[in-house]
């Protein structure tokens, strides 16, 4: 049994976890559940042993490896160098290409991760470099393996793999602690639940049989109310707003269409186009216009693109939560001086603090924020420049139950004002709570559209994977 017991850790004034005691069992999954900012990256750092706690005790906690929530890949390396970053294989005083072949390859394609050992990691796509720091760790064979949020930007097919592999170890004797807002997910794999809110231990390991998703979710918010989505307007013909030549389709006024494929199906190169970082491509016109032909330029357009990469596109970690949000609004924002315009962002990133439960302050630097509430900060900078066009690529990456809701509602009712909404999601129920309609991707080609009646998890998931 492995244990910790009375972890307590502050960054200032802010107590990020209180008296926490948490036992894992060898050869059995363990999951950490809890709303954004609850603390769950702080525990798992300090049970890895990346983070020191201010108070409390660890024992047993021997060949730790960690999933860490934010990658650690590092982009310049190849694949190779990124799995064994400190002690390379070595034959005599030669790194030895082959032994790491031989001991990587098997690990690496058990996660469905297929990629050639020398390609540099900077340019594998999001869910790739998420494969690649699951196989780092497990390369290390630990004998305590923590996750956390490993499947983020995993498309179902990886998360089926990963769990699979997760089933394994635990067979063998491993004990996995499990971290993630896909609750569904959490239920199926871990034997053990533990809850946090606010830093404290409000569930303490109760076995899953004995919970239900709502009884984990009320754990987790307490009594505060989840938003639905209003029951959208049944879809009507609208003049079309963004028309995409190349594979043909349109998106009309106030429509929100998915974006749905495989990886390398091609969708997520529209989205590229239509925000300005593919120049070109699928010959794209918005508003009857060409599309940007920068990121610049299409920030300038308007066009509001929430990545689930936050920390390559969407936001200057370095900077505080105001500048960030107010960062869009802000080029449009020429009147009153410097004061007085920081007053109003200042009062405008209090408002979307509300709205979107960020955990946080105006001026707290967003590299101090935990994950989730790092990601509602990408999406706050927009709604206050009023977009004429959301391009949305996994918007909720990270983000809890409570405020994947609130943003799915803020989603739905730009929509209903008229704007038009572009979204892709490795999260297909994401897919199916907002589209009006679905169009599936494959090499380049959209190989089928769902209507709103059509959609669910299931259908798509056939129509994604037909004929591959
Ligand atoms: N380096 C830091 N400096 C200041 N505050 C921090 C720092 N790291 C974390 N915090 C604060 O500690 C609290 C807990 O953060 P933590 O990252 O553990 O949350 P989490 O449960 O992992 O959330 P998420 O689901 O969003 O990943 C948050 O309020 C966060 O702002
Ligand atoms: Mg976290």
């Amino acid at each position: 049994m492995l244990r910790a017991t009375g972890l307590t850790r502050r960054y200032g004034g802010v107590t990020a976890l209180s008296e926490v005691d948490i036992a894992l069992r060898p050869g059995e999954v363990h999951a950490v559940v809890g709303e954004n900012g609850a603390g769950k990256s702080t525990l798992v750092k300090i049970l890895s042993g990346v983070l020191r706690p201010d108070a409390g005790v660890l024992s047993g906690f021997d060949g730790v490896a960690l999933v860490a929530q934010e990658l650690t890949v590092f982009p310049d390396l190849t694949v190779a160098e990124n799995l064994f970053p400190l002690a390379p294989p070595r034959r005599g005083p030669l790194v030895s290409r082959r032994r790491m072949a031989q001991l990587a390859v098997p690990v690496l394609g058990e996660l469905g991760l297929t990629v050639p050992l020398d390609t540099p990691a900077g340019t594998l796509s999001l869910a790739d470099q998420q494969l690649l720091e699951i196989g780092r760790a497990l390369l290390r064979n630990p004998s305590v393996l923590i996750l956390d949020e490993p499947t983020s930007a995993l498309p179902a097919e990886a998360v089926a793999r990963l769990m699979a592999v997760l089933r394994r170890l635990v067979s063998r004797g491993v004990a996995v602690l499990y971290v993630s807002h896909f609750l569904e997910e959490v239920l199926r794999i871990a034997s053990r639940i533990t809850v946090l809110r606010d830093g404290h231990v409000v569930l303490a390991g109760v076995d899953v049989q004995s919970v239900n998703l709502d009884g984990v979710v009320e754990a987790m918010l307490g009594d505060r109310v989840v938003a639905s989505v209003a029951s959208r307007p049944a879809p009507r013909s609208r003049p079309p707003a963004v028309v995409v030549e190349e594979p043909a389709f349109a998106v009309g006024e106030g429509e929100i269409v998915g974006l749905a494929g495989l990886q390398g199906a091609g969708h997520l190169e529209v989205l590229a186009a239509l925000s300005g970082r593919a120049p070109g491509h699928g010959r794209v016109h918005i508003g009857g216009r060409p599309a940007p032909r920068s990121v610049r330029a299409a920030v300038r357009a308007g066009i509001a693109f929430v990545p689930s990469d936050r920390k390559r596109y969407g936001l200057m970690l370095d900077k505080p939560l105001w500048q960030n949000t107010s960062a869009v609004a802000w080029l449009g924002a020429g009147h009153g001086g410097w004061w007085l315009r920081r007053r109003a962002h200042g009062a405008a990133a209090r408002a979307l603090i509300t709205r979107l439960r960020i955990r946080g302050a105006p001026d707290d630097l967003v590299n101090t924020l935990s994950g989730g509430n790092q990601q509602k900060v990408v999406f706050a900078k927009w709604l206050e420049a009023n977009p004429r066009l959301l391009v949305l690529d996994d918007p909720t990456r990270g983000v809890d139950v409570g405020a994947r809701a609130e943003m799915h509602a803020v989603i739905a009712s730009l929509a209903d004002a008229g704007k038009p909404v572009v979204l892709a999601s490795t999260d297909l129920a994401e897919l199916c709570e907002l589209c009006d309609r679905v169009l599936v991707f494959q090499r380049g080609r959209v190989v089928a559209r769902l209507t709103r009646a059509e959609l669910s998890e299931r259908a798509l998931s056939v129509a994604m994977n037909a004929g591959t």
